[in-house]
C-alpha cells in the first residue's frame, strides 16, 4: 500500500509510539485488503467500549496508547458501556466499576467523547458521502444505506487506529465499485411492525452472507423501522449496506431473492426461545437506542398504566435523546419503567442481576441474548412488551 510521505515518517514512528502502532495498525489491514492508500475520514466510532464484552486483556493496550499520547484527530464518539450511572451502575460490583471507568478513562483521554450510544447519528447526522470508519455494525448499515454515508464495518482496534490516525485504508464500500447491488430482494410480505422489520433483516443475514442487495417493495418505511432492519442484517451476516426505494440502478447478473410472508413468521418464531408459559424478568426496549419519537411512542403508549411486580421495564438511548425528550421520560419514568442512558440489555450485566428472561422488540437483542446474557428471549412488539411489563 501506498504510503505518503508524512505517513511514512508516522510508521518510522517520528511521531511517537501510539501514532506509529496505530498506523502500522493500519497500514497492514490495507495490505490484507489491497487497498492502494489511506484515505481522510471525518468521523470515527469505535467499539469495545463495555468492560463486560471487552474483558481484561484489551485495557493494557488502551492505557498504553493513552499514556504514549495517542489523540484522536477527528470527531471521535463511543458505542455503549456496561452501565449507567443512576440504576444498574449502582448494582454492579466495585471491580466492575472500577474497571469500566478505567476503560472510560483511557479513551477520554485520547480524545473520544462520552457518547456511549450505538446511534451515534441521531447526534449529528453525518454527510453524505463522508468516508467513516465506524465500528457498531447496526450503525454502518444504517449510515451507509439510509445516510448515505461510507464505511465498512470496523473493529474496535480498527476504528480507534482510524480515530488517532484520521485516515482509513481505501477497501470495500469506500470504493464506489464495492457498492453496487450483487443481489435483488423481493420482498413479497407485508410487513406490519417493527419486529418483522427486524425479522427480514435477521432472514436476509443469513441468506446474503456479504452480498448488497437491492430490497424491491420496501417503501414509506419509517426511519425506526429501516433502524432495525439494519441492525438485524449485521447482526446474523456480514452485509453492510442495502439499496432500497427507487432504485433505478441497472443490474448484472444478480442473484435473485424473493421474501414471503412464511419466511418472516418463521424469523420471528425462532427469535423467541422462552417457552409459552414463562414470564420476562426484564422487558428491554431500545436497541438500538431508541430516537426521539420511538421514546414519544413508548411514553403515549405507556399511558398512566404502572409496572407490573416482578418484572423490570428499561428503555434504552442516548444521554442526548434522554435529555431532549424530557416531558416523556418523566412520563415513562412514573409507571416504574427506567430511561437508561450509555448501556444496554445485551451489554450489561443481567446475569448478575439475576435476569434469565428477556422480552424485546430487537431482533438483534433476541439472537444475542441466549449467548451474551445467557437468558431465554421472548421476541414480540412495542404493544405486546409493554402490556407484559405494565398493570391494565
Ligand atoms: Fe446498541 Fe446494545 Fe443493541 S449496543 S445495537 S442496544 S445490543
Amino acid at each position: 500500500m501506498y504510503l505518503t510521505e508524512e505517513e511514512e515518517r508516522i510508521y518510522e514512528g517520528e511521531l511517537g509510539w501510539a501514532n506509529q502502532i496505530c498506523m502500522k495498525i493500519l497500514a497492514r489491514l490495507g495490505e490484507l485488503f489491497n487497498a492502494t492508500k489511506l484515505i481522510p475520514i471525518s468521523w470515527a466510532h469505535g467499539s469495545g467500549v463495555s468492560y463486560k464484552t471487552l474483558g481484561d486483556a484489551p485495557i493494557a493496550f488502551l492505557e498504553a496508547l493513552a499514556s504514549a499520547g495517542g489523540k484522536a484527530k477527528v470527531k471521535a464518539t463511543l458505542n455503549p458501556q456496561s452501565f449507567d450511572s443512576e440504576y444498574i451502575g449502582r448494582n454492579v460490583g466495585k471491580s466492575i466499576r472500577q474497571k469500566q471507568l478505567n476503560v472510560l478513562a483511557q479513551f477520554e483521554k485520547m480524545g473520544f467523547t462520552e457518547s456511549l450510544s450505538c446511534t451515534p447519528y441521531y447526534l449529528e447526522r453525518p454527510k453524505k458521502g463522508s468516508h467513516m470508519a465506524w465500528a457498531e455494525s447496526s450503525a454502518v448499515v444504517y449510515a451507509n444505506s439510509v445516510l448515505g454515508a461510507w464505511t465498512n464495518r470496523e473493529g474496535g482496534p480498527s476504528a480507534l487506529a482510524a480515530a488517532i490516525v484520521g485516515k482509513t485504508p481505501n477497501h470495500g464500500i469506500h470504493k464506489a465499485e464495492n457498492r453496487q447491488p450483487k443481489a435483488l430482494v423481493k420482498l413479497e410480505a407485508k410487513l406490519k411492525n417493527e419486529i418483522e422489520f427486524g425479522a427480514l433483516g435477521a432472514y436476509l443475514g443469513t441468506i446474503l452472507e456479504d452480498k448488497i442487495p437491492i430490497i424491491q417493495g420496501l417503501s414509506n418505511v419509517s426511519n425506526d423501522n429501516l433502524k432495525q432492519l439494519c441492525a438485524a442484517i449485521a447482526t446474523t451476516g456480514m452485509v453492510n449496506m442495502f439499496h432500497f426505494g427507487n432504485v433505478s440502478k441497472k443490474l448484472g447478473a444478480v442473484e435473485k431473492v424473493s421474501i414471503e410472508a412464511r419466511n418472516i413468521k418463521h424469523t420471528v418464531e425462532s427469535l423467541t426461545t422462552a417457552s409459552k408459559s414463562k414470564n420476562p424478568d426484564l422487558v428491554f426496549l431500545g436497541c438500538p437506542h431508541c430516537s426521539l419519537s420511538e421514546i414519544k411512542q413508548i411514553a403515549n403508549q405507556i399511558g398512566d398504566r404502572k409496572i407490573r411486580s416482578g418484572v423490570k421495564c428499561w428503555i434504552c438511548t442516548s444521554r442526548y435523546i434522554r435529555e431532549k425528550a424530557k416531558g416523556h421520560v418523566e412520563k415513562i419514568e412514573k409507571s416504574g419503567c427506567h430511561v437508561i442512558t450509555d448501556t444496554c440489555a445485551v451489554v450489561t450485566w443481567t446475569e448478575q442481576l439475576g435476569i434469565k428472561v428477556i422480552m424485546t422488540n430487537s431482533a438483534k437483542t433476541a439472537h444475542y441474548a441466549p449467548t451474551l446474557n445467557k437468558a431465554e428471549t421472548i421476541f414480540a412488539p412495542l404493544k405486546e412488551c409493554l402490556k407484559a411489563a405494565l398493570k391494565g
